[in-house]
């Protein structure tokens, strides 16, 4: 953008000079009157897109071409908005459109390319609707500068774009901090090659998010003039070749979210005129080099997560004029005096979370804080740090502060509300031992603009702060917070994520909360000690996406309002007092997946609602602990799994995204995650995120009677299905054995009877099984998976034998184990290291392993946990 503001500033002062009276008189002007031929392809050109304010990307960007015209005085295309003219010839020779707010297919036939003058073409950040990049390209032979980035361009680079030997710029990237979910364009090595040859003045080079998908080639190093190379999430691999040190004007030069691997080649420290260096997400070998600090022209660094050990050298702290500096997610380690920071005056992002650093800050009256620099951003997530530090008292322009994940213990200090009173709009101080705030201003948190606070997981006692209306996102969940909850809360009229869960509030809930229904994306109560009717009265349409008010002591029925909630994914009312018929609609609601009413007086019949639509995306339900009657439920609510498994991706996690806008094209995605307790086999089970594919159905201990239908078999991706503690009669039904994917069946404590269908041992993901305390009968089969379960699993049926209870079969009742349960289910000698990421992301060297309900962020036993795994590990080696 630099050079073309400089470049458009520079054509707007030309004209200034030359034609002083430019607006009135250059219609009478022949130097300036465009030619016909081109005014006509310009106009065909914008025809054949749709350009208006609809196709904008942000509210700053202007559709220029819409306000071209061929009549009245502005029919001069030489005055048009983003057109150029050379002032002797009278030729277009400069067209930006860039942010321009166009739509549309481009093809070769274009009268774009009737412009042959063209020495600056910039088409960036418009929507070109996937085309490829026409071939006819070739024929702006004058250009010097082509910037299609960000333009939705699609497929190949054509090999004519190296006919244009003239370029001294060329911009295919996409707009490196957005992220694209795959990348449009693709560049053939032999390509790159001819571009090398021919581009000989290239100067800068931008194909970040072009795929590229090779070692970066050494004969890059030919183009002797770059100053500015990027090729980050280009698909590279191997390791950084050290003839880059060739491109010795390097300015710029972005590798990020490649997998480049090995060292950083120490080569690289003769590019000394580099000012922007982002090397982040790769995976390299060794420690920061140290002669980064001989670099001295750097403003820029960009290491993040990139695998890096050791320490910060010391010459780093030489780089005065670093403005920028992102070290985190790597593996660094050592004390580090935080005043080291004191000579790079200029340095404002600062980022250090996530290693294995400890941070140290002068003596809290011997620091002279006026020293350090100026932050705007500064990130010492997870850095050991045990005391608030005492120069953030002399910031005065910070937007971020993140002091997660330490062991800041005490209250807050009371002059943090003096600091960056104006600037600060986002705050996360969550996982300390903080225990409140001294001298509290009012009820109310001071900073103006403040939009984030996170203070979740400390030791926060008494009242809630109430923030300033403009705030987007708190959560305060899990603290010592109690008290009334004020009815100031409802002036909060911008607020989307509000999570007050685990803490001490108390009393009930004021009755306005439901007008923040419309902001809100998720509303959490959970764990407190609220009371009283739920007064959600819910009138507008809303966003919600989540609401959990879950143990407390809430009282009376579910708020029928919530039925409008159209966008509703995510419902936890359970461990409540709450005495109603099972909420039937709710079915109408098209996203919802989860329905948590478990511990309530929920009684009666589930009937077959009416309305036709009923739960088309439920997965999980626990409907336990209630006093439901009548049949399973089964046919009617659970229509999703009769007609397809989830679409879903294997490792997204349920969660409300929110994008907080804290600029005109910056935004910031937090993504909230739904996290719940699930008994899953078994055992009482924490998810600090839930899988978007987890399918969870739990009946159990109600009074549901009857018999367990066929259509259970339907369900086929179900991970946990829990009937017991009923009244279910009848057998087993053998359509069981479809459930491909149960890693957990608890059937016990029923009246069901005859055999155990052999064909569960089918059921290869079972790590958790129950049929205890029923009255079956006949021998236990004896499959590989079935013979994993201890008698616990069998005990209290009178009727059943065999292996591992001690009655033993007749030989009438032997049945002959299956051929491979001889293998022993032996994990100790296992050679397969567990890391248990790995297998949590789904798979290990190509086998698929159950474990979505493994996936977990803490068990409350952990041991458990570790051996269930393992036997999942042993199978696989077979
Ligand atoms: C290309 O245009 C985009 C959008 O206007 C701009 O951000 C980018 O800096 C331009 N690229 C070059 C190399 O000028
Ligand atoms: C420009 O041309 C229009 C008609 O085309 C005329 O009315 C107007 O007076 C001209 N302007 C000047 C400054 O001559
Ligand atoms: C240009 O080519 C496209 C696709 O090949 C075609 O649909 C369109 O009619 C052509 N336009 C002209 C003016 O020839
Ligand atoms: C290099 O440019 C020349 C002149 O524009 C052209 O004739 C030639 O085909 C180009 N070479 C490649 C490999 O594209
Ligand atoms: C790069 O620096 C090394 C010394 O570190 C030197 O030997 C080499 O010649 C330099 N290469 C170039 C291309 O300047
Ligand atoms: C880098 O700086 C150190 C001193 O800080 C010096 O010894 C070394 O020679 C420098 N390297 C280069 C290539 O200039
Ligand atoms: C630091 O200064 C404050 C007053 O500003 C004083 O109360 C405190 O005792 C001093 N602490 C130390 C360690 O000198
Ligand atoms: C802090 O240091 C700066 C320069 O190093 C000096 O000008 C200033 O007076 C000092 N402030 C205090 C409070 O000591
Ligand atoms: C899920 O993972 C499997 C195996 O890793 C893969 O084959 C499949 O394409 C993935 N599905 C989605 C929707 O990503
Ligand atoms: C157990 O099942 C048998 C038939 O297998 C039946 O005769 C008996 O009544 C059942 N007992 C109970 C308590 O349901």
């Amino acid at each position: 953008m630099g050079l073309l503001l400089m470049w458009l500033s520079l054509l707007v002062s030309l004209l200034m000079n030359f034609f002083p009276f430019h607006a009135n008189s250059f219609n009478t002007s022949l130097q300036l009157s465009c030619h016909e031929d081109e005014k006509s392809a310009l106009l065909q050109f914008k025809h054949s897109f749709v350009i208006d304010k609809s196709n904008c990307r942000y509210e700053t960007d202007s559709p220029k071409a819409s306000s071209w015209d061929s009549e009245g005085v502005s029919s001069d295309c030489c005055s048009w908005d983003g057109v150029e003219c050379d002032e002797e010839t009278g030729h277009v020779i400069g067209l930006d459109l860039s942010d321009g707010c166009i739509y549309g297919s481009i093809y070769s036939n274009s009268t774009l390319f009737h412009l042959v003058h063209l020495r600056k073409l910039n088409l960036a950040a418009n929507n070109f609707n996937r085309s490829p990049i026409p071939t006819t390209i070739s024929r702006l032979s004058e250009l010097t500068y082509l910037n299609l980035s960000s333009s939705f361009f699609f497929g190949q680079v054509p090999d004519e774009i190296s006919q244009l030997s003239r370029l001294t710029t060329l911009d295919l990237s996409w707009k490196y901090d957005e992220l694209a979910e795959e990348n449009l364009l693709k560049l053939k090595s032999t390509i790159l090659r001819s571009l090398v040859q021919n581009l000989t003045h290239l100067e800068i080079l931008r194909l970040d998010y072009v795929d590229v998908l090779s070692k970066i080639p050494d004969f890059l190093a030919n183009f002797s003039s770059l100053t500015d190379l990027g090729l980050g999430n280009a698909g590279l691999h191997g390791s950084i070749p050290s003839s880059l040190s060739k491109l010795t004007e390097l300015t710029r030069l972005r590798l990020a979210y490649n997998r480049l691997s090995g060292y950083i080649p120490s080569s690289l420290q003769n590019l000394t005129h580099l000012i922007d260096l982002r090397l982040q997400g790769n995976q390299f070998s060794g420690s920061i080099p140290s002669w980064l600090g001989n670099l001295t022209e750097l403003k820029v660094i960009y290491l993040l997560g990139s695998e890096l050990h050791g320490s910060i050298p010391d010459s780093l702290f030489k780089l005065n004029n670093l403005e920028i500096l992102y070290l985190d997610g790597n593996h660094l380690g050592g004390t580090l005096e935080f005043d080291m920071f004191s000579k790079m005056r200029r340095l404002a992002q600062l980022g250090l979370a996530d290693n294995k650093l400890s941070l140290v800050f002068g003596e809290r009256n011997t620091t002279n804080g006026t020293t350090l620099p100026q932050f705007k951003i500064l990130g010492l997530s997870s850095c050991n740090i045990s005391e608030f530090p005492h120069f953030l008292r002399h910031q005065n322009e910070l937007r971020f502060l993140d002091l997660s994940k330490n062991s800041i213990h005490g209250q807050v200090p009371k002059w943090i509300w003096n600091t960056s009173v104006q600037t600060l709009l986002w705050v996360n101080i969550s996982n300390n031992f903080i225990t409140g705030f001294q001298n509290p201003p009012t009820a109310i948190l001071h900073w103006a603009r403040l939009q984030v606070v996170d203070l979740h997981s400390n030791m926060l006692q008494g009242q809630l702060l109430i923030p300033l209306s403009s705030i987007e996102y708190v959560d305060v969940s899990n603290n010592m917070l109690s008290g009334e909850i004020s009815p100031l809360i409802c002036n909060l009229s911008s607020i989307e994520i509000l999570d007050l869960s685990q803490n001490n509030f108390s009393g009930t809930v004021p009755h306005c909360l439901g007008s923040l229904s419309s902001s809100l994306f998720a509303l959490n109560l959970r764990n407190n000690s609220f009371h009283g009717i739920i007064p959600l009265a819910i009138e507008k349409a809303s966003n919600l996406l989540m609401i959990d008010f879950s143990h407390n002591q809430f009282q009376g029925k579910l708020p029928r309002s919530l039925a409008i909630c159209t966008m509703l994914e995510y419902l936890d009312f359970s461990n409540n007092q709450l005495i109603d018929v099972f909420p039937t609609w709710l079915g109408t609601l098209p996203r919802l997946k989860v329905i948590f009413l478990q511990k309530n007086g929920f009684y009666g019949a589930i009937q077959r609602a009416k309305n036709t639509s009923e739960f088309p995306n439920l997965h999980i339900i626990d409907i336990s602990n209630n006093s439901f009657s009548g049949a399973l439920p089964c046919e009617y609510i659970f229509i999703w799994n009769g007609r397809k498994t989830f679409e879903m991706s294997n490792s997204t996690y349920m969660n409300a995204g929110v994008s907080i806008q804290v600029g005109p094209k910056d935004k910031y995605l937090i993504y909230y995650n739904y996290a719940t307790t699930l008994v899953t086999k078994s055992v009482e089970t924490y998810y600090g995120k839930i899988r978007e594919e987890l399918a969870v159905i739990n009946l159990s201990s109600n009074k549901f009677s009857g018999e367990i239908p066929e259509f259970v078999g339907n369900l086929i991706a179900l991970h946990s299905l829990n009937l017991s503690n009923n009244m279910l009669t009848g057998r087993i039904p053998l359509s069981v054995k479809g459930l491909s994917k149960l890693e957990s069946l608890d059937l016990s404590r029923n009246m069901l009877s005859g055999e155990i269908p052999q064909q569960l041992t089918q059921l290869n993901f079972l790590q958790s099984f129950n049929v205890s305390h029923n009255n079956l009968t006949g021998p236990i089969p004896q499959g590989d998976q079935l013979r994993t379960f201890d008698q616990s699993s069998f005990e209290g049926n009178l009727g059943l034998c065999g292996d591992p209870l001690p009655k033993k079969c007749g030989d009438s009742e032997a049945l002959q184990p299956t051929p491979s349960a001889d293998k022993e289910d032996d994990d100790s000698g296992s050679p397969i290291q567990l890391d248990w990421k790995v297998v949590l992301a789904g798979s290990i060297s190509g086998f698929i392993v159950g474990v979505a309900l493994e996936d977990v962020m803490m068990t409350k036993r952990h041991g458990w946990f570790i051996r269930a795994f393992r036997r999942g590990l042993s199978r696989m080696e077979i």
